[in-house]
């Protein structure tokens, strides 16, 4: 049984004093839940060192949403992995907004993925399959073909860094989670998935959730066979609702 992993991901939201007052409140609040559960924040890239700033002491981690595909050098705009880990422990690959809207093939993500690994941050790598995808009975395919493509070459000893985030695109940000079975289904495929590749030293690798989680459904969640917690966007923005998610995961474990 894996501590469960609460992680909120702000995307491209927040003014600094709201980033600022949020990861305050999160911090007391982690604090306070003690060691039962893990919890992390990806803020906004130029938010994240005065937000590191403000929760230093705390066990709250720092993420980052996403991180460049080459080392350094003429890349406008990028931000490079080894650049975040001089301010976060851990970041997002392959969000399906990355995918959708800046065209990321798995190639891509797996150069992201290694960059980040290389640089000595944690991933949380996300995968997940589309409405049509599902409607044409290919979700668990598709999840498995991104997961074989990110992780192809991956050495087993790199594994205490990696964390699979199943995230149905259909019910990101559209106010519709999957059902728990269909959070359960999944995490057990690329539970399996993982174990075929890398024997049981795979067990410690955490799945969480993400897609429409918040306070109400998190339990339910929280409680399905192979999820090891969540992914949260919206109802990361708010302390309360991501404070009651961070409680329950806390209790449960
Ligand atoms: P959501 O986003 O919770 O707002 O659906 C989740 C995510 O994109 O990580």
């Amino acid at each position: 049984m894996n501590t469960p992993l609460i992680v909120g991901n702000w995307k491209m939201n927040t003014s600094l004093e709201e980033a600022t007052t949020l990861a305050a409140s999160i911090a007391q609040t982690v604090n306070n839940a003690g060691a039962s559960v893990v919890v992390g924040i990806c803020p906004p890239y130029p938010w994240i060192v005065p937000v590191g700033d403000i929760v230093r002491g705390s066990s709250l981690r720092m993420g980052a949403q996403d991180c460049a595909s080459t080392e350094s050098g003429a890349h406008t705009g990028d931000v490079s992995a080894a650049m975040l880990a001089s301010c976060c422990s851990f970041t997002l690959i392959g969000h399906s907004e990355r995918r959708s809207n800046h065209q990321e093939t798995d190639d891509i993500v797996r150069q992201k993925l290694n960059r980040a690994l290389d640089a000595g941050l944690d991933v949380i790598l996300c995968v997940g399959e589309s409405s049509a995808q599902r409607g044409a009975g290919e979700a668990s395919n598709v999840v498995q073909h991104q997961l074989g493509a990110a992780l192809e070459g991956f050495e087993s000893s790199r594994l205490t860094s990696l964390t699979i985030a199943y995230e149905p695109v259909w019910a990101i940000g559209t106010g519709v989670a999957a059902t728990e079975d269909d959070a359960a289904q999944m995490s057990t495929v690329i539970r399996h998935n993982l174990s075929e590749r890398f024997e049981s030293t795979s067990d410690s690798v955490r799945i969480l959730y993400g897609g429409s989680a918040n306070d109400r459904n998190a339990p339910a969640f929280l409680a399905a066979n192979n999820v090891d917690g969540l992914l949260v966007g919206g109802a990361s923005l708010s302390s309360d609702t991501f404070g009651s998610m961070i409680r329950c995961a806390a209790n449960g474990a």
